[in-house]
């Protein structure tokens, strides 16, 4: 293992900070791998046999997953008012149900090695009051913390930590597509930090928590906010 260059499972991975992770990974020596509907290891995790799947082709082509990086995501905005069933499943399968079936494929090979790193993208919509047009989204990112830390307490002691990320508002096409224009600029104003979020922001956290200088950081959320939280 000392030698072996670590192979690094980014769902999510040709987004905007999706793909600032994969940088920081690449730079810090994993060999990346990115899942998604337009990429390397191509899929659609809105599908269950679909993300079996590609967990199935991971485990093929590179025989292992030492670090798994959950980032892909829906936001699809829906208040309670225009609930539709259909959507929130297709959100849920998306943003919380694929990590399980990737982490229930990587985490034998993980155990096994005695080494392992699961990343959630959550958001920080658990910390600042969230946007009631944005249920599913803002629900299944909490959800997503509920099994972040299940699976920390589960895996500990096979040497697989489980953390996660959440970030602010951060400056992506994504975000600046659903919110109103001088949202981002008028949140920085409420952070401590008075700069915009990039995408490298979460990119770095993620990489230092798929170092080995994070080895005792298991069952966290580091908020990546500007410190907005603060508030
Ligand atoms: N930007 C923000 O302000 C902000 C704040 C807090 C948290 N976050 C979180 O950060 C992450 C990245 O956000 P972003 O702003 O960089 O958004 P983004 O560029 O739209 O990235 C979303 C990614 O999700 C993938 N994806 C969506 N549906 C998929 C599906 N059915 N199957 C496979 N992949 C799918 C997309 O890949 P393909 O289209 O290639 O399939 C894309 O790479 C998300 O988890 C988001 O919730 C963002």
């Amino acid at each position: 293992m000392a030698n072996e260059q670590r192979i690094a499972v980014v769902t999510g991975g040709s987004g905007a900070i999706g793909s600032a992770i994969v940088t920081a990974l690449e730079a810090t020596g994993h060999r990346t791998v990115v899942l998604g509907r337009r990429s390397e290891i191509s899929c659609d995790l809105a599908s269950e046999s679909s993300a079996r799947q590609a967990a199935a082709e991971v485990l093929a082509r590179y025989g292992r997953c030492d670090v798994l990086v959950h980032g892909a995501a829906l936001v699809d905005p829906m208040p309670l008012s225009e609930f539709d069933l259909d959507r929130w499943r297709t959100l849920m399968a998306v943003n919380v149900e694929s990590a399980l079936w990737l982490a229930r494929a990587f985490t034998p090979g993980m155990a096994s090695r005695g080494f392992g790193r699961i990343v959630f993208i959550s958001s920080d919509g658990q910390w600042t009051p969230p946007n009631g047009g944005f249920l599913p989204y803002v629900t299944s990112k909490a959800a997503m913390l509920g099994v972040m830390r299940t699976l920390a307490v589960t895996y500990g002691g096979e040497g697989i930590s489980v953390t996660a990320v959440a970030p602010g508002l951060t400056d992506t096409p994504l975000a600046r597509s659903v919110v109103e224009d001088g949202a981002i600029e008028a949140v920085v104003t409420r952070q401590a930090m008075k700069r915009p979020l990039l995408p490298e922001d979460t990119a770095s956290t993620v990489a230092f928590l798929a170092s080995d200088g994070a080895q005792a950081l298991t069952g966290q959320v580091l908020v990546v906010d500007g410190g907005i939280h603060m508030r």
